[in-house]
């Protein structure tokens, strides 16, 4: 895991923008894997913008979304799909055929999930996933307790999970308790990960995926087991890392090699 620590929030989220730009930009033909969140928004502004700046080739990528809330169909304005559509795809050009999302509202949700493992398969795999992290630790929607090797499944999602994530739902608008999420061996067969981390509530859940132990009760500490991870942070999520001196002074020049 190569962890790398910005001096802000806004350096850590342009620098991961900026690493999903470079690797677009070199390998037309990438497979992405993409998440959603508070996190990622202003990640996908600057990708938007850097893309704006410097036009690259979006039209021969392919992307997979991490999750989706179980209920919500892809046009419905809290789904994780219609995020994607109104902030990522239609910005970059990105057509329905290259972006592959959970179908939220599946009429046979298991069905839904083995068809979009098969998809990942189709497709050779994901290239490079982008991930942020729950405060409890949650990758995608693997709640603690989460299998290691879990596949893409139906989650019931933690009571702490709903309340975190309850900001995005006007009120009278229903939150979905369960959601369709890629599973953590899917994430780990993933060849290169970016996470992003940002504020101090992030720290305790970074601290222990990257220096706890390797624990279903910290579904993203399954990292720790993958070659090719970088995290980046900003100094508030950093800030409980007991070794965050070593990782400050190794700083970007790991991240070149990474
Ligand atoms: C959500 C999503 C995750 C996301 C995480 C953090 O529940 N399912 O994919 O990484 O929680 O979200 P945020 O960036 O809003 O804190």
């Amino acid at each position: 895991m190569n962890i790398v620590l910005c001096d802000s929030a806004a350096q850590a989220t342009r620098l991961s923008a900026t690493l999903i730009y470079r690797e677009v930009a070199a390998r037309p033909l990438v497979v992405l894997g993409l998440a959603t969140g508070g996190t990622m928004d202003p990640l996908y502004q600057e990708l938007v913008s850097l893309h704006r700046a410097c036009p690259i080739r979006w039209s021969d990528m392919r992307c997979f979304n991490l999750d989706e809330y179980v209920g919500l169909a892809v046009d419905h304005p809290m789904s994780y799909g219609y995020f994607m559509r109104h902030k990522v795809f239609d910005p970059l050009g990105v057509r329905e055929v290259q972006a592959h999302l959970l179908r939220g509202d599946a009429p046979d949700p298991q069905e839904e999930c083995r068809r979009y493992e098969d998809a990942i398969a189709a497709a050779g795999g994901i290239d490079l996933q982008l991930l942020g992290i729950g405060e409890n630790g949650h990758i995608g929607f693997n709640e603690p307790g989460s299998s290691l090797d879990s596949r893409t499944r139906i989650v019931h999602l933690n009571p702490d999970t709903l309340t975190a994530n309850r900001r995005f739902f006007p009120p009278g608008v229903c939150q979905p308790e369960s959601a369709i999420t890629l599973g953590i061996q899917t994430i780990l067969d993933c060849r290169q990960i970016v996470m992003l981390a940002i504020g101090e509530k992030k720290a305790s859940a970074v601290a222990a995926m990257a220096e706890g132990p390797l624990s279903a009760m910290c579904p993203a500490s399954a990292l720790q087991m993958h070659p090719a991870t970088t995290v980046v942070l900003d100094t508030s999520a950093a800030q409980r890392l007991r070794l965050k001196d070593r990782y400050r002074r190794a700083g970007p020049a790991d991240l070149h090699s990474a």
